[in-house]
């Protein structure tokens, strides 16, 4: 079997999501997890875009082994130097360099003629080469671009040194066929296509981001880019998962294999989920909360008697626990660390003993604890940040006739304070309470409410976004009572803040 390499865009092209921008820390654990997945490259950032992603890269190259680590850079030498630099001390790393080749891009944007612009990606493939062996070379807007210069461009940057020669639909106009003829007639056409790995990049403004690769695959990509959850610039990139399950559900069809262990698909995607703020549509294929709920009566028949009536793939090879009660007050500390290793959750001794305390308190309010519990819990462990405020109590009164009344008692830098306001409503109050006692700026941007499992005891997940002097930060809590997550929220935003004051 070919096998395919998966190419992770999630921090760079998914980042470029509105409102999902990521920082250095968040960035370091989902590449962490992208490489329990198995990705074969984290494209962790454009370096010389700013001082921020200059660090992510960075640290990602340092920090993270296991994946080659790739940074992206325009065909500038400056941004080449930069995106070098970044990658430094990576295990393996990759330079990323693209140009534009459509004529409209050239018309319009670039201001520039075609032997300009082939000029200028050889140069910058020779100049990245200085660097390193492992180049890719992007041809932005490729689906709209002329084939004959198409394959001209990647004869060319094959010649100069690129290993991986990467086809985007940047903006997400071509169709699985026509993509399929066009990947096919460059494997064909291109005489030294065979030093290199075509790659395709698809974006997902028609739907077609998933099938649009993979009909690549099928004409002959040896590498797809994608991202989790399909998270990206506008409609988004072809979803990782998607494409993996496609591959892995119809193996005769396809005759390809990757390296993903499918196992952590689920896992990846809740922590990108809970990262970027970004909520997974409930109907999303792979990792949507319904995409293994069997509803129909004659749906749920035709499962008791035989699961593969209704179901082509199984939960559990994404991850998503198939026994969904799991633990509950009697259970112990070793039952707890043994369900979390399932999960594939390692801690240290005090991530598991704060998460353990954690673990009791809920099992007091919440007779079920559910894995997606456990999973919420742990991941505020390990995401830890250190703290300048800390929730120490709250407490509210509110219903119809009454005025929203807040009380919350903060410690903010190991003293106690505490302050009473009221509000439109209880988390108008509440967050009234917490501007009072912190002083803070802050605009608060965006509000995200859901559960996390079913029943009137769920955890119920608060995410918000706030804003201040310009810098956007995201802020998430996680409780069975909605308004202590809405504090615990904030109040993790306002330490983002507090922290990045103090370096
Ligand atoms: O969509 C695109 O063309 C890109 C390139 C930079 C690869 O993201
Ligand atoms: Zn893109």
């Amino acid at each position: 079997m070919r096998l395919i390499k998966i190419f992770d865009t999630t921090l760079r092209d998914g980042e470029q999501s509105p409102g999902a921008s990521m920082n250095v820390e968040e960035k370091l654990q989902v590449a962490r997890q992208l490489v329990k997945l198995g990705v074969d490259v984290i494209e962790a950032g454009f370096p010389i875009a700013s001082v921020g992603d200059f660090e992510a890269v960075r640290k990602i190259a340092n920090e993270v082994k296991g994946a080659t680590i790739a940074g992206l850079c325009r065909t500038r030498f400056a941004d080449i130097d930069r995106a070098a630099e970044a990658l430094k001390s990576a295990e393996s790393g990759r330079i990323h360099t693209f140009i534009a080749t459509s004529d409209i891009h050239l018309q319009y944007k670039l201001k520039m003629s075609r032997e300009d612009v082939l000029e200028a990606a050889v140069n910058a493939v020779k100049r990245a080469k200085q660097y390193t062996d492992d180049v890719e070379f992007s041809a932005e807007d490729a689906t709209r671009s002329d084939p004959d210069f198409l394959a001209k461009i990647t004869e060319e940057v094959i010649k100069a040194g690129a290993t991986t020669v990467n086809i985007p639909d940047t903006v997400g106009y071509t169709v699985p066929q026509e993509f399929e003829e066009l990947i096919r007639l460059l494997m064909n056409r291109v005489p030294n296509v065979d030093k290199a790995v075509i790659s395709v990049h698809c974006h997902n403004d028609l739907g077609l981001s998933v099938a649009n690769s993979l009909a690549a695959i099928i004409g002959g990509a040896g590498q797809v880019e994608c991202t989790i959850n399909g998270i990206g610039e506008r409609a988004g990139n072809a979803s990782i998962e998607e494409i993996v399950m496609a591959l892995k559900t119809r193996p005769k069809f396809f005759n390809v294999d990757t390296r993903i262990k499918t196992q952590e698909i689920y896992k990846t995607s809740r922590l990108v989920s809970k990262i970027t703020g970004i909520v997974v549509q409930p109907n999303k294929a792979i990792v949507g909360a319904n995409a293994f709920a069997h509803e129909a009566g004659i749906h749920q028949d035709g499962f008791l008697k035989e699961r593969s009536t209704y179901e082509i793939m199984q939960p559990e090879d994404v991850g998503i626990p198939q026994s969904k009660l799991v633990l509950g007050k009697h259970s112990g500390r070793h039952a707890f660390k043994m369900r979390l290793q399932d999960l594939g959750y390692e801690l240290d001794e005090a991530e598991l003993n704060r998460a353990f305390d954690k673990f009791k308190h809920l099992a007091d309010q919440k007779k079920c604890i559910f894995d997606e519990d456990i999973e919420t819990l742990v991941s505020e462990e390990v995401a830890k940040i250190p703290e300048v405020y800390t929730l120490e109590g709250l407490s509210i009164s509110s219903g119809m006739g009454v005025t929203p009344t807040a009380t919350v008692k903060l410690s903010v830098n190991d003293q106690i304070h505490e302050k009473t306001e009221h509000g439109d409503g209880p988390v108008d109050a509440v967050y009234r309470a917490i501007v009072s006692l912190t002083g803070t700026k802050s605009n608060l941007l965006k509000f995200d409410v859901k559960g996390i499992t079913g029943g009137t005891d769920a955890l119920g997940e608060v995410v918000v976004q706030i804003e201040e002097s310009g810098r956007t930060v995201r802020g998430a809590g996680a409780d069975t009572d909605i308004i202590v997550a809405a504090a615990r929220a904030y109040i993790n935003a306002l330490n983002k803040i507090a922290i990045r004051k103090m370096k």
